[in-house]
């Protein structure tokens, strides 16, 4: 299958071209990154790569000539940003992903799957852990932004008949996540105790949030791009949570280091607890993580430790 991964050099983005590209898939990346990056994240060169811009349609359409199913992971936010600009958040990742869908269907593209947010679309949850027809009251832009993208979608296929899959991740955290991202707690702290740096926290360290591994990540998109499930949307995350103190501890185990621990404030844009209910994507995909937190963190800190962004 020709599929074309938007973001393609992004953290998630490169586990999800592996993936395709393990399965046998035709995959074309898309990214703004130069070919250094393209060395750096190690995609291989006989992957074909454009480095474009998302926000210009030539560039999209050179991007969707030819594919059948386009993976969208391009992003210019991530929640505690899009607070802060919420005309860019909408202008550039609403309105450029409606170009996008028009370039699409002029490509005559069947299938679009899309990242979505699991730890922000849903708000504060009524009910543990959070099913996909939870009410949806984010907390902050970028989960109004993804939510309206899924909005979106559904209308394309109504009207145009353009397949899509939603992926509601929650935290998911590993090898090739940047640790000054500002985004991925797991990552930003291992990075934090590798410099032998204090690690700041936000409010108390009682906030619960639901992490898991990259690697098993990837093999929901694969899925959701190879199949056609009843359903659209689906919860992808570990089924069950830790507290920020919880994590600290395993990363202390983990890595047999002191974690010098600053208490912030709290910030409005977070919600107290989330936890994804995946098994929709169970029944449906048959997903399934597979690695434990605890393994997945070794594996980060590993990582980390080799001195190099590749993995
Ligand atoms: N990482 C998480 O915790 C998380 C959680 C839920 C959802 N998501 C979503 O998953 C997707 C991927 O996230 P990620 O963590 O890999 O992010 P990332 O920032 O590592 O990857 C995004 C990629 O998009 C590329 N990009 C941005 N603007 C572009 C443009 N104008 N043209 C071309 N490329 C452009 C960037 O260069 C980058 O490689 C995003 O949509 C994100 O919102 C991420």
């Amino acid at each position: 299958m020709k599929c074309v991964i938007f973001g393609g050099g992004g953290f998630i983005g490169s586990h999800v071209t592996d993936a395709f590209v393990a399965r046998g898939h035709d995959v074309r990346v898309f990214d703004r990154l130069s070919s250094d990056t393209r060395n750096h994240i190690g995609i291989p060169s006989q992957i074909e790569a454009i480095h474009g811009d998302f926000f210009n349609e030539k560039d999209l359409a050179l991007a969707l000539s030819g594919v059948e199913v386009a993976v969208h992971l391009v992003t210019t936010t991530i929640p505690s940003s899009s607070n802060e600009n919420m005309a860019y958040d909408v202008q550039t990742n609403l309105a450029g992903t409606l170009r996008m869908l028009d370039c699409a269907l002029s490509a005559g593209v069947r299938k679009v799957v899309f990242a979505s947010s699991g730890g922000t679309v849903y708000g504060r949850p009524a009910i543990f852990p959070i099913p996909e027809n939870h009410p949806t009251e984010p907390l902050c832009s970028y989960g109004i932004t993804k939510l309206a993208i899924e909005k979106y979608l559904q209308l394309y296929q109504h009207l145009y008949g353009l397949e899509y899959i939603i992926l509601r991740l929650a935290n998911p955290f590993g090898e090739r996540q940047n640790p000054l991202s500002g985004q991925g707690a797991v990552t930003t702290f291992l990075a934090k105790v590798a410099e032998g740096a204090s690690v700041t926290v936000w409010g108390d360290g009682h906030v619960r949030r639901d992490y898991f591994y990259v690697g098993d990540l990837v093999s929901a998109f694969v899925k959701a791009a190879e199949q056609s499930p009843q359903s659209k949307i689906f919860n992808i995350g570990s089924g069950s949570s830790l507290s920020i103190n919880e994590l600290l501890s395993i990363i202390r185990d983990v890595t047999g280091k002191n974690i010098d621990v600053v208490y912030s404030p709290s910030r409005k844009l977070d919600v107290p607890v989330n936890c994804l209910d995946t098994r929709l994507a169970g029944d449906e995909l048959g997903w399934f993580r597979q690695t434990t937190i605890t393994e997945g963190i070794a594996k980060t800190w590993a990582w980390m430790n080799a001195g190099t962004l590749k993995a």
